[in-house]
Parts: structure tokens; sequence; C-alpha cells
């Protein structure tokens, strides 16, 4: 049976794979690639140089699978990405179908961590649940952006005995930050820090966290918000394209 490893490959430092990640790669025949974004050019530079260490010699494919476009601003939000889920389900299962054979392993390399706002997962269940194509996978674990983040800044991510919710920009303007957790806030691309209110509330923000342009900035919150604001839209401007990810919590408790 044709078999596929979703592996993490961390979020930015080559560095970043782990020892299992290295033996996952090292048996694959077939890398299937999805180039989304702005970004794909330092997506795609990461991905071929894992590949070229920890593949190569070996002979290896490497096959690109479109991803759909996308509508940013639905009138119905859960059903436009239920559209674009399965529209990306059917491209995946036929890349899966056409290219990798029954008895060959296939790779899915997955930006810090599938578990971690990440759909990988979530369509490959959708191919079998429809029931046409059968594989087997499994998940190789990388180091995700948060963890790059809280290690950049020498830091943990809950403070004692607190909790850590974990959410995107659009969530955080609408709920904010309760008395005694941490925020970690992901997929942001209007700073809805700006929406969050308290004298106390420090930010740890990073972009490009683990890799060569990395910027890291913190501290209170309402005196580095406009920083970090400027940072940023200098940053996108400058590169074409920025992912980045803060914490938010209350000064004195880390
Ligand atoms: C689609 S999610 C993918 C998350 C990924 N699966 C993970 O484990 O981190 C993309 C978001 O992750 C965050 N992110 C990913 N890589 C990052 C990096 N190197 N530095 C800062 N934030 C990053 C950003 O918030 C970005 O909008």
């Amino acid at each position: 049976m044709r078999k596929i490893s979703v592996i993490g490959i961390g979020a930015g430092n080559p560095d970043h794979i782990t020892v299992q990640a290295i033996k996952a790669l090292g048996q694959l025949d077939v890398v299937f690639v999805i180039d989304k974004g702005p970004e794909k050019d330092d997506l795609a530079r990461l991905r071929r140089e894992l590949c070229e260490r920890y593949i190569a010699p070996r002979a290896y494919r490497m096959i690109e699978i479109p991803d759909p476009p996308r509508d940013r601003a639905p009138s119905r939000y859960e059903a436009a990405v239920e559209d674009w889920h399965e529209r990306r389900s059917r491209l995946y299962e036929e890349a899966i179908a056409s290219h990798l054979a029954e008895s060959e392993r296939g790779g899915l390399l997955v930006w810090g961590d599938p578990c971690l706002y990440d759909s990988t997962l979530r369509i490959l269940d959708r191919i079998l649940a429809r029931g046409e194509l059968a594989f087997e996978h499994e998940v190789i674990p990388g180091i995700t952006s948060l963890q790059a983040l809280t290690a950049a800044h020498r830091t943990t991510l809950n403070q004692i005995g607190g909790p850590v919710r974990i959410t995107t920009g659009r969530r955080l303007r609408e709920q904010g930050i309760g008395p005694a957790e941490t925020v970690a806030v992901m997929l942001d691309g209007e700073c809805a820090f700006n929406a969050v209110e308290g004298e106390d509330i420090e930010i740890l923000w990073g972009a490009y966290v683990g890799g060569e342009k990395e910027i890291l900035l913190s501290g209170p919150l309402a005196e580095t918000a406009p920083e970090i604001e400027s940072v940023r839209r200098d940053a996108r401007d400058q590169h074409g394209w920025i992912m980045d990810a803060y914490l938010l919590r209350r000064r004195g408790e880390a």
C-alpha cells in the first residue's frame, strides 16, 4: 500500500529538523510540494535545502500540487473554507494517485508542525473518508513557530501554572486577553494587538523567527506596539511577505 509521511520541518531554520524527520526524509520516493502565498520562494528554498541534505543522492521526484485560490473575504466564512478544503483535497488525491506507485513512500513537508494551524491532516482524512484512494500515513512532529518564538525570546510559553490560549488575530480582536492567561497569536495580518488594552500587558513579538531574517521586539504593549507596526510594515515591503507571531501576557507573572 502507498505510504505517506507528513513531516513537520520547523518554522524556517533548517537545523530545527528532528532526527525522526531526517530518517523519514531518507525513505521518500516522492516529495509533494504545495506552493502557496508570496512567501513561497523562501519556503521552496528551505524545502530544497532539506531534500538535498537528507534525501539526495538517493533519487526522488518532486511533484507540485497547485493551491486553489481562496476567497479571503467571503460572506459565509465556514462555507468558503469547506469549499476550499474540498478543492484542495481533490487536487491532493489526484496528485497522489497519479504520481505515487503502490509500493512507494511519499512525503508532505509541512511548515512548523502539522498540528498547528495547518490543514494537511484534515485534507488527508477527507481523502480517506471518500474511500476512493487508500494509503497509510504517519505524522512526524516539527518545531512550531511558537516554540521558535519562545526560544528566541528565552522565555516560557505559560506563566507559572497558568493557561495558554493559542488564537488568531481576528479572534484576539473579538475576545481580548483574560486576567491570568498568556495569549499566543498567529495568523494576524492586521496588528490586532492594537485592539488590546491594559497598562500591565507586555508583548513578545517575532517575525521570520528562526530564519536569517529574524526580527524580535518585546516590551510593554502600549509603548512597543507602534514600533512593531512600523518594523513589520518595512520588513513586509522589503521582503514581499512576512510571517509573525507574538505572546501577550501580564507583566511580572512570567
Ligand atoms: C498557517 S500557520 C502555520 C503554523 C505552523 N504549522 C507552525 O507549526 O508554526 C502560519 C502562521 O504561523 C506563524 N509563523 C510561521 N512561521 C513563523 C516564523 N518563522 N516566525 C513567526 N511566525 C511564524 C505566523 O503567525 C503565520 O501567520
